[in-house]
């Protein structure tokens, strides 16, 4: 897939317009959050702004306590889900989250190639490797991140040999000979790896066209794994330097593995705040957060850096002569790195610290203003060649994303960045414009 001039946009639906405190507005719709409705709602109203894809996130654990004052990570499941909207739309991509290290990849493969059939070739799989959910699975500790990257590459490569092991030109469905598909064409596999043993074929064909794979995970294999296999990435880039950086590294890996210059799509997350007025949208921001608890940031900066914030005054500069040696073992390395980086970078005082996106919001970037201000932000992101495009992550209230599918992409496309119409009919044809 190759890097252009127009972006690649998706819109989560995560739903991070519910997140903080905004589901208890009474314009929220959170009694729909386990209803196809308001999802399949947001997903044609996307359609109609022709974004290349909508996006479900996925983990498979539940913090109780938290359930307490919001939803939090309490979800359907992505594929089921994406699978009621297959139907009511035509030409939008749809990507599901499956982790590598918890499901089998025979059942993954089987359930995204049937999502490929069910949407005429618009499904997509995000490859991740997850942060949480090992005593849901019987295993006594989350596996290191090198185990689950070593993991996730030979399940990739067992997914693939699956998809291939029932080809789509397998089919014949020839009447007048009695041949419904050419079996020599139908192999097993007959895997026998390091983690699995597979022997195939799938059990359902491959539909026409290929499945884009996305990944989240910019540690240093993290980058490895997706510069060899994905299609896109996902990343968390909370300032445009950042995301520069990670675009020439994808580049320079992608072509290390003998790939092409934007061959892999760098899609930072963006976390928007809109309203009519700057006012506003700063006000919907700090109702939405109003709430958050110091106590959880202060044992999440600790978690990511050793550090431990509870006793310091709020003026106290954090910086990175404070910081301990890294901790042998964090959730996500990629956003323990960047809370490190802004330490180091900005010496901010800790109450500013506890505001900022790498503490608050998974370290994506984040806009809080109108559709002008966004639209000026996202132009000047893709002139500086920081990103393929991004997965939009609208917060704080519903009208966040009706005024960034109504305000703010006819923006980019008036600017000649993004798509007046499909040129394709699969998500791959989307991800090629
Ligand atoms: C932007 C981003 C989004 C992610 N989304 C998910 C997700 O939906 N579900 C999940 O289980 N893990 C998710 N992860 C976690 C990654 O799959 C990975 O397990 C984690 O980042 C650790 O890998 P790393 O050391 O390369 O960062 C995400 C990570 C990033 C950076």
């Amino acid at each position: 897939m190759r890097a252009g001039r127009t972006l690649h946009i998706g819109m989560s639906l995560a739903p991070t317009w519910l997140s903080g405190d905004a589901w208890r507005r009474a314009d929220s719709g959170i009694e729909g959050h386990f209803s196809s409705d308001l999802y399949l709602d947001i997903a044609r109203r996307a359609e109609a702004a022709r974004l290349d894809f909508v996006f479900r996130p996925d983990t498979l654990f539940l913090d109780a306590r938290a359930v307490e004052a919001g939803p939090g990570f309490a979800s359907l499941d992505p594929t089921l889900l994406l699978a009621a909207i297959a139907r009511e739309t035509s030409r939008i991509g749809l990507l599901s989250t499956m982790s590598t290290t918890f499901y089998p990849p025979y059942v993954v493969a089987r359930q995204i190639q049937s999502l490929n059939w069910l949407t005429n070739g618009r499904a997509g799989w995000n490859i991740v490797t997850a942060l949480d959910g090992n005593e849901n699975f019987g295993l006594p500790a989350m596996p290191s991140a090198q185990e689950r990257y070593d993991r996730a590459a030979e399940f990739t490569q067992v997914v693939r040999a699956l998809w291939a092991s029932f080809p789509f030109e397998a089919l014949r469905l020839d009447r007048a000979a009695g041949t419904y598909a050419d079996a020599a064409l139908v192999r097993p596999l007959d895997h026998e790896g390091t983690h699995f043993r597979v022997r195939g074929p799938l059990n359902l064909p491959a539909a026409r066209a290929p499945i884009p794979l996305v990944q989240a995970g910019a540690s240093p294999e993290g980058r490895d794994f997706a510069a060899a296999v994905a299609d896109a990435v996902f990343v968390s880039t909370p300032d445009r330097e950042a995301a520069i950086d990670i675009r020439k590294d994808m580049n320079n890996r992608a072509q290390a593995q003998g790939r092409a210059h934007g061959d892999v799509l760098v899609l930072p997350g963006l976390s928007l705040y809109l309203a009519a007025s700057r006012s506003e949208a700063r006000e919907l921001f700090a109702h939405t957060h109003a709430r958050a608890d110091r106590a959880r940031k202060i044992a999440g900066i600790r978690e990511m850096t050793g550090l431990d914030l509870s006793d310091w005054e709020e003026t106290r500069p954090v910086t990175a002569a404070d910081l301990p040696p890294a901790p042998a073992k964090v959730r996500s390395r990629t956003h323990a790195e960047l809370l490190r980086r802004l330490i180091a970078r900005e010496e901010p005082p800790l109450a500013e610290l506890l505001r900022r996106p790498e503490v608050t919001g998974s370290a994506h970037w984040r806009i809080v203003g109108t559709v002008d201000d966004a639209v000026d932000e996202i132009l000047d992101w893709a002139a500086a060649g920081a990103m393929d495009g991004f997965i939009a992550l609208p917060g704080g209230c519903l009208d966040a994303v009706r005024l960034f599918l109504e305000g703010v992409v006819p923006r980019l496309v008036e600017a000649g960045r993004f798509r007046a119409a499909y040129a394709g009919e699969t998500f791959a044809d989307h991800l090629r414009d």
